[in-house]
């Protein structure tokens, strides 16, 4: 990446989980402000440092490089008693994040008890055809802001103003889990209840982040836009219903901060060395086999948020090229490579039988049939590796392929799941 440029957005290629925190950790270092734009504790954003491992669920994951201030952005939707959470267990580890750095949206969403709730009712009830959510409420806090019923955090800090629109919203809310989910539902009263002491300590880290974001691109300070989720979670461009809510791709990190597209200036897409998914939906390279519980037991693939087993399979070149078109990527992060290393042959996805297009719907993507292209493995473990040169020529080759067929280099190469096991590729 080159040194001159300055604001740089990190995303997941995938179906999420590729290790966007980990590499937004180490990118830290080099920028000043580090901004999560969309989703909200669905997400689980892992940091390995000094051996120490923390996931991040709401918090950027900028947090531990000092000179960073981190940003929840207004495209953010935000579980108050999480991100309290957070707070508090990174202050019980000396990372003290009031004083300026952790700033949170005034405009972001708040993610109430009725919209954990409401996800959770709906899952219950698709039973066989649930999506597999976080059950965070993501979903229903998404739809309360496009509905305009939504609470923002402005509103979650004035008593007298959150009273009137809970009054308002919540007649409705109470209907709809009482008389069709069964739920017991909520009070206003009990929800102001809870709403204090929680204000109370969110107030101080409450601004307009947008104004601030636009002081840092006045005076040139490098901004770094931490995505959650992956492109084909995106509730546009991905595997549909099968998705999250928000817009996941590079293009939300604008609607989603209030920085517009020209102040953006790379784009690199973190992509696992292999495939990954949690809950339901379309997943064509999906190993059923004892290989895919190999991979998951050697990559830990386990979710950082909800601890479900992650689904495993090839790499799929088909997805993932197109994944670096949706976002623009300028490059990309390629890590997990080490879990490969022992398997005699790598599969790639590199095409799907009798369609040059990539299948838009879920359905489509479900019937689709990849074709393989297959590859040396290699036996050395390559955690050490530090240098292109010293990667044995079989895992080179790999990457040199996964790029022809993404159409982007790879500038990071991700050799275990601390900080320091990276290898940083000089371009040119
Ligand atoms: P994110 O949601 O994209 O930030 O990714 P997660 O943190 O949910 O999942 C990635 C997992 O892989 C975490 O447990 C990381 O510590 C781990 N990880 C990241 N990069 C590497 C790597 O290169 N090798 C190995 N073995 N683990 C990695
Ligand atoms: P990070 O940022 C992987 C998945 C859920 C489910 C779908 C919808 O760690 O990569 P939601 O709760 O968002 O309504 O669930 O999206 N999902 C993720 N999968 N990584 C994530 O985040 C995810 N966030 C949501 O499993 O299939
Ligand atoms: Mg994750």
């Amino acid at each position: 990446m080159s040194r001159a440029v300055q604001n740089n957005v990190v995303v997941g290629l995938q179906w999420g989980d590729e290790g966007k925190g980990k590499v937004v950790d180490m990118l830290a270092k080099r920028a000043k402000h580090v901004v999560r734009f969309q989703g909200g504790n669905n997400a689980g954003h892992t940091l390995v440092v000094d051996g120490t491992k923390r996931v991040l669920h709401l918090i950027p994951s900028g947090i531990l490089q000092e000179n960073t201030t981190c940003i929840v952005g207004n495209g953010v939707v935000m579980d108050p008693a999480v991100m309290i959470k957070e707070l508090d267990a990174l202050a019980a580890d000396g990372i003290d994040c009031t004083g300026g750095r952790m700033l949170l949206s005034t405009e972001a969403h708040v993610i109430m008890p009725y919209h954990r709730a409401l996800d959770g009712c709906r899952e219950e009830a698709l039973g066989g055809a649930k999506i597999g959510t976080t059950r965070k409420g993501i979903g229903p806090t998404y739809e309360d802001k496009v509905a305009r019923r939504g609470i923002r955090v402005a509103e979650f800090l004035n008593v007298p103003a959150l009273r009137a629109r809970l009054e308002s919203v919540l007649p409705e809310k109470n209907r709809m889990l009482r008389e069709w989910y069964g739920h017991e539902g909520y009070e206003v009263d009990q929800l102001l209840a809870w709403d204090h002491p929680l204000a109370e300590r969110l107030a101080p880290l409450a601004t307009d982040t947008v104004a601030w974001l636009h002081r840092a691109l006045a005076a040139k300070e490098p901004i770094l836009f931490e995505g959650a989720q992956g492109t084909f979670l995106d509730v546009d461009h991905g595997t549909y219903p099968f998705v999250t809510s928000s817009n996941t791709v590079a293009g939300g990190a604008c609607a989603g901060s209030g920085v517009g597209p020209k102040d953006i200036h790379q784009v690199l897409g973190i992509v696992k060395a292999y495939t990954t998914r949690v809950g339901a939906g379309p997943f064509p390279t999906e190993l059923h086999c004892e290989l895919g519980e190999t991979i998951r037991a050697k990559g830990h693939e386990f979710g950082a948020t909800t601890g479900r087993p992650r689904r495993c399979g090839w790499f799929d070149a088909v997805l993932t090229a197109h994944a670096a078109r949706l976002n623009g990527a300028t490059a990309m992060a390629l890590t997990k490579l080490d879990v490969l290393s022992g398997l005699e042959e790598l599969r790639i996805a590199h095409a799907y039988a009798g369609t040059e297009t990539v299948p838009t719907t879920a359905e489509d993507l479900e019937a689709a049939q990849p074709i393989y292209e297959s590859m040396p493995g290699w036996t050395e473990d390559i955690t050490a590796c530090r240098t292109w040169d010293s990667l044995p020529a079989s895992c080179r080759a790999y990457v040199e392929r996964l790029e022809q067929l993404v159409g982007i280099p790879a500038t990071w190469l991700s050799v275990g799941p601390g900080r320091e096991e990276i290898i940083e590729r000089p371009q040119g």
